[in-house]
């Protein structure tokens, strides 16, 4: 599973030992999944107050944002961090969100402390995720959440989204999954193909059904065509009321809104492994080669066999 906290969780750790500790001011910026920006900063005169600001990916014009944050954002920081945090309006320059939080009032439990330190570091969740939150905590009361019009945009990414079409016994979730270079798309769409399949046989039921399609399903229909452009196809999820019941809330926010980050580390991973099977069919090729030359050949020093075999040098040396 994806642990995209464990970055900016360990930056908030250091950060919260050395100005609580120490009183040493901090100014720290940092990028996560190339798509959400922080900057952390503890001043000497007051250790114990961390601020933290953070810029959103840029909503697509389809996506509900209510004063510059997803709806249910601001109710999803209170829920999350209670007291020990304040959110400053307005945020700071350049920046969608800025909160300060109170380390002073940390739980003296080390537990609780890292538990808390956790929750911080899931900021990107907490807020992105809110209106995914919001529409499925309606779903485990098996109403609808009022006032939303399906199907409804969520961002996950700069100027993309994915949608939900919510009903009182089911979500329906579409990612239109877009990836930027032509082999990632040949990837990403045979791991989305696999991905679906193996879980179909598996017959995992306590998972959400999931589907692929080429063309967007009846769900969104509706949806400007621009932001229906996919170049890896539809993934559908079908999520129910036992799906987010009591503490599976959580992970399936979770999984819901980290969906495409997980489908690219799986096609980063892909890639490494084709580029090292490559290598090793070079190998074993040149291996080939130079054993099924003749005798004769051996003699004849041409510039051919030289590059072979400073190619299979090479490459075993990176192994
Ligand atoms: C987020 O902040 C940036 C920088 O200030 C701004 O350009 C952008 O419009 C903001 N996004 C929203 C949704 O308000
Ligand atoms: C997509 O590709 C273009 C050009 O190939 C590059 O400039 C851009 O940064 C890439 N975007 C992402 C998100 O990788
Ligand atoms: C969330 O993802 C994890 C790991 O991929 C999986 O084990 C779990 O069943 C998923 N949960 C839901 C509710 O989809
Ligand atoms: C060409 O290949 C043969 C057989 O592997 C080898 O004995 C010979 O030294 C090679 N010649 C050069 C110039 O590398």
């Amino acid at each position: 599973m994806l642990t995209s906290t464990l970055t900016i969780y360990t930056v908030l750790m250091l950060i919260t030992f050395f100005s609580l500790e120490k009183g040493v001011e901090l100014d720290h910026h940092w990028v996560e999944f190339d798509d959400v920006r922080y900057h952390i900063q503890v001043s000497m005169k007051n250790p114990h107050l961390l601020l933290l600001s953070v810029s959103l990916p840029t909503p697509s014009s389809e996506t509900i944002f209510v004063r510059g944050l997803p709806f249910g954002a601001i109710e999803a920081i209170k829920a999350a961090y209670g007291n020990l945090v304040q959110i400053l309006d307005p945020p700071r320059d350049g920046y969608n969100l800025t909160l300060k939080f109170n380390l002073a009032k940390l739980p003296a439990n080390p537990d609780q402390k890292h538990a808390f330190m956790v929750k911080v570091a899931s900021i990107r969740e907490v807020v992105l995720g809110a209106p995914l939150r919001v529409i499925l905590q309606h779903l485990a009361a098996r109403t609808v959440a009022p006032d939303l019009d399906p199907p409804v945009a969520l961002v996950h990414r700069p100027n993309e989204c994915f949608f939900l079409f919510p009903q009182a016994d089911k979500v329906t979730v579409v990612y239109p999954m877009r990836f930027n270079d032509s082999i990632d798309i040949v990837l990403a769409t045979s791991f989305l193909q696999e991905f679906v399949e193996a879980r179909r046989t598996a017959g995992l039921h306590n998972t959400p059904p999931c589907s692929w399609s080429v063309t967007p399903p009846l769900e969104i229909k509706g949806v400007p065509s621009d932001a229906l452009s996919a170049n890896a196809g539809f993934v559908t999820f079908v999520i129910y009321p036992r799906h987010v019941e009591g503490h599976k809330l959580d992970r399936t926010v979770w999984n819901l809104s980290t969906f495409h980050a997980y489908v690219s580390y799986h096609v980063k991973c892909s890639e490494g492994f084709m580029h090292t099977r490559m290598r090793r069919r070079v190998e074993s090729l040149i291996q080939a080669l130079d054993r099924a030359k003749p005798d004769a050949e051996n003699s004849k020093k041409t510039s051919f066999n030289r590059s072979f075999k400073r190619l299979g040098l090479k490459d075993s040396s990176t192994n």
